[in-house]
């Protein structure tokens, strides 16, 4: 078997590498920096999803050989004027406690009536320093009023996706994986490549 066009994730999110993993199938090798153990963490000091997606793309990049993919996401909701944004893994106080998060989602929510709003994926790939290419996904949706269902991370107990009865974490990881912020800048990252305009 021909060896596959290896990528690596500028990640340590266990949950985003096996979406993003699955989504790709086996066209690529898929890892991400928990296989590199000496490289440093990457502070995410920007104030939107592509300043952020290309720290960590450039700064990867710059340490390791070969093709990387930067990640950055978030939930924006309308009635709380586009929060938590670029600030949801820390929003409930504690960077990366999704139980937390949801808790202050659900606390800020509280006789809302307007319950608009999406999940956006921002991916940038990077070699050896040098920003290739940006892709952008986005799901919208609403903020149920509680939490439901055990698949997907973070916010998933509390995202409706547009036109879906259930939660993205009740509907499931099949599901997630068509119509995902994620999934749909994956897709447009895979249409580049299949149409020869990106060689990895
Ligand atoms: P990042 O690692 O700085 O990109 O932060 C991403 C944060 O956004 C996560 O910690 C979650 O709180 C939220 N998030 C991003 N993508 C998803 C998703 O697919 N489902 C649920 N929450 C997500």
């Amino acid at each position: 078997m021909p060896t596959r066009p290896r990528l690596i994730l500028a990640t340590r999110n266990a949950h985003k590498t096996e979406e993003i993993r699955h989504i790709l199938g086996d066209r690529l090798e898929v890892l991400d920096v928990t296989s590199f153990p000496d490289l440093p963490e990457i502070e995410e000091t920007g104030s939107t999803f592509l300043e952020n997606a290309r720290l960590k793309a450039l700064g990867i990049s710059r340490r390791i050989k070969g093709w990387v993919l930067a990640d950055d996401s978030g939930l924006e909701v309308d009635a709380l004027g586009g929060a938590p944004g670029v600030w949801s893994s820390s929003y409930g106080g504690e960077e990366g406690n999704h139980t937390k998060n949801n808790e202050r989602l659900m606390q800020e929510m509280t006789e809302k009536a307007e319950r608009s709003a999406r999940f956006r994926c921002t991916l940038v790939l990077a070699k050896e320093g040098v920003e290739k290419a940006v892709f952008t996904g986005t799901v919208e949706g609403l903020v149920a009023e509680s939490p439901s269902g055990n698949g997907g991370f973070g916010y998933d107990p509390l995202f409706i996706p547009e036109g879906h009865t259930a939660t993205m974490a009740d509907l499931g990881a099949e599901v997630k994986s068509t119509l995902s912020h994620r999934a749909r800048a994956i897709r447009a990252f895979v249409v580049e490549v299949e149409g020869g305009f990106i060689n990895l």
